[in-house]
């Protein structure tokens, strides 16, 4: 199947499978995934998942799973090729096969082109000309170096109005260039470069390809013009989706699993120079529904980090309201400061510190975003306590909702414990009532999922926790590939592992390069759609360990138990007793682990 790896990518990373698979099944929310009735096989009470997050759908009834390509392949009956047409031409892109088995040109490939040849060129500017020289020293004076620079790969549009255009005109289809929005054609006809006499930012999609540009003003000439400029929306770039750094952001927040959102570029920057290299940005616009949606396809964890200004503040209330699904948590930055500022008045090494210790949960965040400006009025002390109570409701450890009741308190002058408590006593009261009623119309998904888990073998249930816990904690990972008594019984699971062990992680896109069959893809999906608390336990891999080696020993003792039936069967009474000796030896042994 010759089909253009990275054609297949895009589409799935713009197509949402919960709203393909809606088109044909009618799906319900359930917590993080959607629910409904399998379309696979006859069921009454739903058990057909699509998650969301993951980008898959998964039966616990029938076990029948995979991404959106391989939905549209059995809900209707056609080949891969077809299914990636489909969904091509749902986003607006015109696939052409050719001949059977062809590599089909990426629609966009000119596009990108363009892009990585803009971005050399500017590139090769900053680093080779006179001006560029003076750029250069912008950048060094705001604490950039050279490597810093080259792996940023940031650039400078010259100031001539069309020099990009005269290098690139000729070697590119028009339609290319104009709709590259590299350039902007004049009311005379004249065609001039969109960027000049600006620092070039390239700005990359999830694979790391060129697909845009900011250029930021740097001297004292152009201090009139906006600071910042982007490209304008094209079929490669929507600014409301793509974040900056991701690509790379991506790969550390895999390990760290969490990633970091500031507001700027310069930010980013300073991050990555404090050691963090799991930071984004979003381009100059306020966060939005996509840019969650594509954040959480890379992390469950956002940590906020927005200028420490008003603007800042608002712009962390609007961007929580978004976040709801996800953890978050916020760094508060002094006042006034961006990263990027603290950096410059502090070190690399307080920033990092920072960044990592200094940071305050969703609602300690609104403790002071809401904190009346005048405590002297016990209405204004009132509201903000009901203001808070929802809030604080939310967190689901009771002691933690506590500990807010007592800041809370201590914060208000003419307000006690015990009169905060109340009112948000009243608010409790008010969630237990709600989640009583949905109580009564249970959602079956929880439900289904133990029964159907429950019917599987012990073991099973323990290899396929164990192999969840694998492919999430890289850390665990590197322990146990240490360990050569590993080894998993079930089949699909013990050909998943020798894979995870030789890649380091196996991710739901990558299934389509390695030739699974069909119950090893099956067996994959079903261990990613349990569902666990992201935190391992304490005791949980010592208990997964020690049941694993309770049915080892237990295999080992019917093995053993059959060799004295044999020799038995032989009249061999010789055999019999030392082979008796060894069974109760090991008997004993798996007596004495139990305790
Ligand atoms: P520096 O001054 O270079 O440190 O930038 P900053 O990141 O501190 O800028 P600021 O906090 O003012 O803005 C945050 C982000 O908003 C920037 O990184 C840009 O993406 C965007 N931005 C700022 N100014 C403009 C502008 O004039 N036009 C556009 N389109 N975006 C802007
Ligand atoms: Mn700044």
């Amino acid at each position: 199947m010759a089909i253009h790896k990275e054609l297949i990518t895009d589409i799935k990373n713009q197509t949402n499978i919960v709203e393909v698979i809606g088109e044909f099944v009618p799906l319900v929310r359930s917590g993080r995934n959607y629910l409904g009735r399998c379309p696979f096989h006859k069921e009454k009470t739903p058990s057909f998942n699509v998650v969301e997050d993951k980008q898959f759908y998964h039966c616990f009834g029938c076990g029948k799973s995979g991404d959106v390509f391989h939905f549209l392949e059995e809900y209707r009956q056609i080949s891969f090729n077809d299914s990636v047409k489909i969904l091509a031409e749902r986003l607006g892109m015109r696939v052409d096969f050719g001949d059977e088995g062809r590599r089909p040109h990426h629609p966009h490939q000119e596009l990108y082109d363009i892009h990585t040849e803009a971005s050399n060129f500017y590139h090769a500017i900053l680093m080779t000309t006179r001006l560029g020289q003076l750029a250069k020293d912008y950048l060094y004076q705001r604490g950039l170096t050279d490597e810093l620079i080259n792996y940023f790969k940031i650039g400078l549009a010259p100031e001539q109005a069309d020099y990009l255009y005269q290098k690139v005109k000729g070697q590119y289809s028009e339609e290319t260039i104009f709709n590259s929005g590299l350039f902007q054609v004049s009311n005379q006809g004249r065609v001039f470069d969109s960027f000049q006499n600006r620092i070039m930012f390239p700005l990359t999609d999830d694979q790391g390809r060129v697909i845009a540009f900011s250029g930021r003003i740097w001297s004292e000439k152009d201090s009139q013009q906006a600071k910042y400029k982007n490209t304008r929306k094209t079929s490669i770039f929507n600014k409301s989706y793509e974040l900056y750094h991701l690509d790379r952001a991506k790969a550390v927040a895999h390990k760290t699993k969490e990633l970091y959102l500031m507001e700027g570029f310069m930010d980013v920057i300073a991050a990555y120079r404090a050691g963090l290299e799991n930071s984004v940005a979003s381009m100059g616009t306020a966060l939005t529904s996509e840019h969650v949606n594509h954040l959480r396809r890379y992390s469950q964890k956002l940590v906020l980090v927005y200028d420490g200004d008003g603007a800042g503040q608002e712009a962390i209330a609007k961007s929580l309201a978004l976040l709801e699904e996800m953890s978050v948590e916020i760094v508060r930055l002094p006042q006034q400061m961006d990263p990027d500022e603290f950096i410059q008045k502090n070190s690399p090494e307080q920033l990092a510190e920072l960044l990592t210790h200094s940071r305050i949960s969703k609602i300690e965040f609104f403790l002071h975003y809401y904190l009346p400006v005048n405590l002297d009025n016990l209405q204004a002390q009132l509201a903000y306590v009901e203001q808070m109570a929802p809030i604080i409701t939310e967190e689901k450890s009771v002691s933690r909702q506590d500990i807010y009741i007592h800041q809370l308190a201590d914060l208000l002058p003419s307000l006690n414990y015990k009169q905060v408590e109340l009112v948000v006593n009243q608010e409790r009261l008010k969630k237990r009532q709600t989640s009583a009623k949905q109580m009564r119309r249970p959602e079956s998904s929880q439900i289904l999922e133990t029964s159907v888990i429950a019917l599987k073998s012990p073991l099973l249930r323990a290899e396929m926790h164990l192999f969840h816990r694998l492919l999430h904690h890289p850390s665990l990972l590197a322990e146990f590939k240490q360990r050569e008594d590993l080894v998993f019984q079930t089949p699909e699971l013990a050909q998943l592992y020798l894979i995870l062990k030789e890649q380091g992680s196996l991710e739901p896109n990558q299934l389509q390069d390695l030739g699974l069959s069909e119950q090893e893809s099956q067996m994959y999906y079903a261990v990613l759609a349990e569902h666990l608390p992201d935190e391992i336990a304490d005791d949980e891999i010592a208990q997964l360990k020690q049941s694993l080696r309770r049915y080892h020993q237990g295999e080992a003792l019917n093995r053993q138990g059959q060799k004295i039936r044999d020799f038995s069967g032989q009249g061999d009474d010789q055999q019999v007793l030392a082979e008796l000796a060894k069974y109760i030896a090991q008997k004993r042994q798996m007596e004495k682990e139990e305790l």
